[in-house]
């Protein structure tokens, strides 16, 4: 069976069982290393080459080094991962392989003049527990801009059409260095693009690369816009809906020209004509209908990986003022569609108990929980 082809589930157990037996696995060669591996492995952060400690990611910690008047970003892995779940213990695993899927990928020309956004890696190792990559001078993106987003949109359609899907599309892992770069691949999956709508296979069409965008980031920047002016928010919502629109148009024509199963295709050109009527009508009704999913999404893996922040609490407001008084709204939008129970009481109550478990699962009181 060709790695394409694996289930989520066969992936995961794949890569559990590689875990447990050991296995080395390692990208680049310690002579590429301007210190040596182990070196870089058992690095404190007092080290004079060390610049700066970034902590707040789940999987790693990332230490910002100089060395060879060059600029590094050198991952360490936590162990154990911030994540409580198989995803996010195979997530170390998972990034070094899709490094290994990317470097090959990117020998040929033409791919990587597409994929020039992915951010190389200089050298790694699982059992080090250490990526090396070039330091991106970037700076996270607060507000999206045209050039942004069809440049985020091309690496994303590039890498659909290489067989990879992008789950984790978080604020932190999208840098903008005067081009959009990502460099996190813990939950980039590979799938086959002509016969499945992501790496789930063909259980959840919900899941597509602007859904993913979308829940995982934009709408929590259109949340912070909302705050200052629901036009703004649904302005910008529009700009993103029409690149998506377009970026989709090309990824259609090309998964046609390389014969795609008629359901991927059938799939895709539902999407889009969804878009696109909003695009020339009730724009307003997909707004409400996409930032419900992804605010509820964003919420759930979340709560499924115990790492809820701030940010949860913000998007269980949204959706709480919106069940409350916009209920009427929600219902014609076909917002509530996939819920269970869509009467406004079951939906606060849901909320409710949601926000329970998010107050619960902060994560600063995870690491305190922890220590003692
Ligand atoms: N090559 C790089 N150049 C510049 N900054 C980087 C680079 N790699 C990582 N970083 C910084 O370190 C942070 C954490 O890195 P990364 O996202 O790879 O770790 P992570 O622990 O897997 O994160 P999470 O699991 O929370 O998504 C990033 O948000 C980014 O700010
Ligand atoms: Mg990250």
């Amino acid at each position: 069976m060709s790695a394409a082809s694996l289930t989520a589930a066969a992936r995961r157990q794949a890569q559990l069982a590689f875990l447990a037996s050991g296995t080395e696995f390692r990208l680049g060669r310690a002579e590429d290393c301007p210190l040596p591996p182990e070196q870089l492995a058992a690095v404190r952060g007092d080290e004079p080459w060390v610049r700066a400690c970034l902590d707040d990611g789940l999987t790693a910690r990332v230490y910002r080094v100089q060395l060879d008047g060059h600029d590094w970003a050198l991952k360490v892995a936590r162990r154990p991962c911030r994540v409580q779940n198989p995803d996010g213990q195979t997530s170390f695993l998972n990034e070094l392989q899709r490094r290994r899927d990317l470097a090959r990928l990117m020998r040929t020309p033409e791919q990587a003049e597409r994929l020039a956004g992915i951010v190389p890696t200089q050298y790694a190792s699982l059992q080090q527990g250490i990526v090396l990559s070039p330091w991106v001078e970037g700076q996270r993106i607060e507000r999206w801009d045209e050039r942004q987003l069809v440049e985020l949109f091309d690496l994303l359609i590039a890498l659909l059409l290489a067989g990879l899907f992008e789950w984790d599309l978080a604020p932190g892992n999208t840098l903008d260095d005067g081009r959009i770069r990502l460099f996190d691949f813990g939950y980039l999956y590979p799938f086959d693009p002509l016969r499945q709508y992501n790496s789930d296979g063909l259980a959840s069409p919900g899941f597509h690369a602007a859904e993913r965008f979308e829940t995982r980031q934009f709408f929590a920047c259109l949340l912070r816009m909302e705050r200052e002016s629901g036009m703004l928010a649904l302005a910008d919502f529009e700009l993103e809906k029409r690149i998506a629109l377009d970026a989709y148009e090309r990824l259609h024509r090309e998964l046609v020209s390389r014969s795609a199963s008629q359901g991927v295709l059938d799939w895709l050109s539902e999407l889009m004509r969804r878009w696109r009527n909003a695009l020339a009508g009730d724009l307003g009704g997909l707004y409400l209908q996409e930032a419900w999913r992804s605010h509820w999404l964003d919420i759930r893996d979340d709560l499924s990986g115990q790492s809820c922040t701030p940010l949860t609490l913000q998007r269980l407001a949204w959706l709480n003022e919106m069940a409350t008084t916009h209920h009427p709204d929600l219902l014609a939008s076909g917002a509530l569609a996939n819920e269970r129970r869509p009467d406004r009481d079951a939906l606060l109550d849901d909320l409710r108990r949601a926000e329970a478990q998010a107050i619960r699962w902060q994560l600063a009181d995870v690491q305190n929980a922890q220590k003692v």
